[in-house]
């Protein structure tokens, strides 16, 4: 999952640095290598390198490249190691013609051997360059008909740009699989993997579908299909900030996203809740009653933290509306035989709403008969277009590659949800309305939770350095442990598990000694007597106890080494107050090890290839 951004105007304004500011923004997609390539007058001039896109920008301060037409991109290495050599844009055996891309080749190994075959001069490892050759080795009169003919060939997954130095000024996109946007301005226009790269000059975007063609110069853009009909697409208006991607005076961005989750909660519930009618308002869902009524057992499909927040889904809905709920893993669900069956409802949770895995499984549920609605926050994203209906989290804009608030607005849609199937499935007024009241009180318990951070940097100090951690929790908190064990493992590096607290005895107990933290998420509910047993089992061996608690809750006594205390509230809600903590841990810590928090080793944002 790489980021790729492109730029053609009338020569008003240069492109390098108009691509360098785009890539910057994207690089949350990838920072493996940069590059670029701009049309001067007949040629066409590369600068990339491995690494980050500020080396990029240092290079071209060293070696300036001037033009009014580029493509750029921010690599995630699949195929080929994170070398300047690898690095995009790639370009023909002519240098004639440049490309870049975000995707998979699939059938790259067996184009490669054939190109080789008629003469063609291979420079990298990547999948990616056959495609460039390819178009060089293609018929047509212009480059987006060489383009097409090219891609009749490919298997696999793109979006891609490409120009050519026989035709100034034009940059041809084509889109399988991958998400691309056209930005559409003044006598200028700009391709990019998302919006935020090119907020700063346009808030006029065109999402293309797969198969679609574009072709843009600086006076005009279309979308062609590959049959070179014209494609009519919709012009959205972004409507978030520029402000929601800047730092704003945080240290990261994941800081940042941790502070904002008061605000990003009450605008997942904004405009959502009945209070005195205990209901839920979920326009966008495309759920009529009856329909809703209907529903016999639900499959939700998700990947990574959204999985997380999809097993704390199954407790709410489950109890609130007593349908029936699977959590499947998307990726391994999408290669398993759906069963067609009748009233079946998947969800698939996505931030990003591009993650590969969620969207094929979603696509291989609705093949099976299923309805499909996601459950999403980037707006205009393929998930949120392919289904049925959703529910957007309107938490803005997630930079920080470790989920954070995504994380607490899915629990919270995932209330609403609820609340909207309970009160179609017969749950009475009085409980719709008791969890209408405690979903409103979520901001300000959210808000409490976070003063917490002066302790929570205190007991980072002590884990700094543990080679390994446990998480345990029971019943709807037992996904926060596994949530808090990803944070720390993403961002830190320390190796950390989650386990269901009781199934600790069947195994992990072993690892337990005097080094090893054990972080117990353990609020006040139905299953707290049976979480402090578990803990009285690891007190026994020695472990050292963190006690994520609520509250109030004064029997804990010297059990644990260190209790955080959490506001009560609905024991079905609590897990979007015992994360936190959980979430402020692991940023500590990565902090305290000197780790790149935003931008975590081997790691992506939005992960859209396989
Ligand atoms: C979480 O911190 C990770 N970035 C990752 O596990 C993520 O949750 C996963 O890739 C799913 O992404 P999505 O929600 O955008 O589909």
């Amino acid at each position: 999952m790489c980021g790729i951004i492109g730029y053609t105007g009338d020569g008003r304004r240069e492109a390098a640095p108009i691509l360098i500011a785009g890539l910057g923004r994207l690089e949350y997609r990838g920072y493996d290598s940069a590059g670029l390539a701009l049309q001067t007058e007949h040629d066409l001039v590369t600068r990339k390198l491995a690494g980050r896109v500020a080396g990029l920008q240092a290079l071209l301060a060293r070696s300036p490249v001037h033009g009014a037409t580029g493509i750029a991109h921010t690599r995630w290495a699949t195929h080929g190691a994170p070398t300047t050599r690898n690095a995009h844009p790639h370009v023909d055996c002519r240098e004639r013609i440049a490309l870049v891309h975000n995707g998979i080749i699939e059938n790259a190994d067996a184009l490669r051997s054939a190109l080789e075959g008629t003469g063609h001069t291979f420079g990298t490892e990547t999948d990616t360059e056959t495609l460039v050759h390819l178009i060089e080795d293609s018929p047509g009169d212009t480059l987006e008909a060489r383009v097409i003919a090219a891609l009749g060939h490919v298997v696999g997954t793109y979006g891609i740009a490409v120009m050519s130095a026989d035709e100034p000024g034009k940059i041809v996109v084509a889109r399988q699989g991958s998400p691309v946007l056209l930005g559409i301005g003044e006598d200028e226009y700009f391709v990019a993997s998302d919006a935020s790269a090119i907020l700063e000059h346009t808030r006029s975007v065109v999402h293309l579908d797969d198969g679609d063609i574009a072709v843009l110069t600086p006076d005009a853009y279309h979308v062609i299909d590959r049959e070179s009909h014209v494609q009519l697409r919709a012009v959205n208006d972004v409507t978030w900030d520029l402000d929601a991607i800047e730092l704003n005076g945080y240290a990261h961005f994941m800081q940042k996203e941790i502070a904002e989750q008061p605000d990003t909660v009450r605008s997942t519930l904004r405009g959502r809740l009945v209070l005195d009618e205990g209901i839920a308002r979920l326009n966008g869902l495309n759920l009529s009653p009856t329909e809703c009524a209907a529903i016999r057992r639900i499959t939700i499909v998700a990947c990574g933290t959204s999985w997380h927040a999809g097993l704390v889904g199954r407790h709410i809905i489950e109890a609130l509306s007593q349908i029936p709920v699977t959590v499947e893993y998307a990726s391994e669900y999408r290669y398993r035989r759906q069963l067609a069956q009748p009233g079946t409802l998947t969800i698939a949770i996505s931030q990003s709403g591009e993650t590969a895995d969620t969207l094929e499984a979603m696509r291989a549920a609705r093949a099976a008969g299923s309805r499909v609605i996601g459950l999403v926050n980037v707006v205009g994203s393929t998930i949120a277009r392919e289904s049925d209906g959703g529910i957007y989290l309107h938490a803005g804009p997630e930079i920080g590659v470790a989920s954070t608030k995504a994380f607490t607005s899915q629990i919270t849609a995932l209330g609403l949800l609820g609340l909207y199937l309970g009160n179609e499935h017969g749950l009475p007024l009085e409980e719709r309305q008791e969890l209408a009241c405690r979903l409103a009180q979520l901001p300000t318990l959210v808000a409490r939770t976070l003063e917490l951070e002066p302790q929570v940097r205190v007991l980072a100090e002590q884990f700094a350095h543990a080679p390994n951690a446990l998480y345990l929790g029971r019943g709807v908190n037992f996904p926060v442990a596994l949530e808090g064990a990803l944070k720390l493992k993403e961002i830190s590096y320390i190796h950390a598990e989650g386990y269901p607290a009781a199934e600790m005895k069947h195994g992990p107990i072993a690892l337990i000694d005097a080094n090893m933290p054990v972080i117990f998420v353990a609020p006040a509910d139905e299953v707290y007597a049976k979480v402090v047993s578990n803990m009285q089992e690891v007190r026994a061996r020695g472990g050292r106890i963190v006690a994520i608690t609520t509250e109030g809750n004064g029997d804990l006594g010297t059990l644990a080494d260190h209790q955080l205390r959490v506001p009560a509230t609905a024991s079905l809600l609590s897990p979007i107050l015992t994360v936190i903590p959980l979430q402020l841990l692991a940023y500590h810590v990565a902090v305290l090890r000197g780790c790149d928090v935003d931008r975590p080793r081997n790691l992506a944002k939005s992960v859209t290839v396989e």
